[in-house]
């Protein structure tokens, strides 16, 4: 069977169960049981599928159609433009929580550029690096997060915290592949218990799903994702209200909090970060679909 083939074959196979792109997750199981780009396999569509790699390929479909998620089964996942080890065990990086990274990016570039402007004004030492040079990822996963905002903030120091040890693991590799070891802290706890001392920015996409909507997920996530990863209690905010909590004396003052919620939890979490941070500035950032998805909380200068 030459590889046109074994693709067309593999992805009405897996229009049975990929919620995605069925002919987009045929091609990532062909690269990767191939170890090629996409670019060499539309090269090398009319050579023939030895039949060892043939019956791999299907092994490979069997996996998907028990619903494993494709990024398990290729062990990656692009995040941010950049690539991630992901396995069993650590929540896949989902492409929504980029608006957190986005949003703590405005915030540092636009609180820099103020930061320029006093620093002309007075003639001091340039203070804007030193400012925001504190960022905290909780509950950090495979370190998707804490690795892109490590790769764009060189000047970063980043703490990044996760309950659980296999997900600490999986940071560790993706740490170790991007290449800041030395300025991304893996730290093992709860929330921000484990940090050393006060950030400029807590960032975290923690479990937010109602118990209720539990069973309601796809079987992708359901049967294969860790429930530590998912589950946010009765109101899907636990989490939420118990980093909220915990923020107050583990803020620089003008620190910010940016929390990843879901669609419906808007209004709830934004109202329980008044009553938490009462010196906060408080707001909704919404997703390109127009959803809310990003509880803002800005304290002010003097807190
Ligand atoms: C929704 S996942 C987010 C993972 C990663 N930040 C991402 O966006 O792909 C939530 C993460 O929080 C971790 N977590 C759950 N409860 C926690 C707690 N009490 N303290 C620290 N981390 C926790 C889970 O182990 C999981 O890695």
């Amino acid at each position: 069977m030459i590889l046109k083939e074994a693709l067309h074959q593999a992805s009405k196979t897996l229009a049975s169960v990929s919620t995605e792109d069925a002919t987009l997750e045929a091609e990532l199981l062909v690269m990767h049981l191939l170890g090629i780009d996409r670019a060499q396999l539309y090269c090398r569509l009319e050579e023939e599928l030895p039949p060892g790699d043939v019956h791999t390929l299907n092994q490979l479909l069997e996996r998907r159609l028990g619903h494993e998620p494709i990024a398990y089964i290729i062990g990656r996942r692009e995040f941010f433009g950049n690539d991630f080890y992901v396995a069993p065990g650590v929540l896949i990086p989902r492409a929504e929580s980029e608006l957190l990274v986005e949003k703590a990016l405005d915030f540092v570039f636009s609180d820099s550029a103020r930061g320029s402007e006093k620093t002309l004004l007075s003639n001091e030492k340039p203070s804007v690096l030193e400012k925001f040079e504190k960022i905290a990822d909780i509950g950090t996963g495979c370190g998707a997060i804490a690795i892109s905002l490590a790769l764009l903030l060189p000047q970063a120091r980043i703490y990044a915290t996760d309950i659980s040890p296999r997900a600490l693991e999986i940071a560790t590799i993706n740490c170790d592949r991007h290449r800041v070891r030395d300025r991304v802290h893996l730290l093992e706890g709860d929330l921000l218990d484990p940090l050393p001392e006060p950030v400029d920015i807590i960032i975290a996409n923690p479990p937010y799903i109602k118990d209720a909507d539990l069973s309601q997920l796809s079987p992708e996530i359901r049967m294969f994702e860790p429930l530590s990863a998912l589950a946010g209690g009765e109101d899907g905010l636990d989490k939420v209200r118990q980093l909220l909590g915990q923020a107050r004396g583990k803020l620089r003052p003008g620190g910010l909090v940016l929390a990843e919620i879901a669609a419906d939890q808007g209004e709830a979490a934004a109202s329980w970060a008044r009553e938490l941070l009462p010196h906060a500035r408080v707001e909704l950032a919404k997703d390109l679909g127009g959803w809310d998805r990003v509880l803002i909380a800005k304290l002010l200068d003097m807190y």
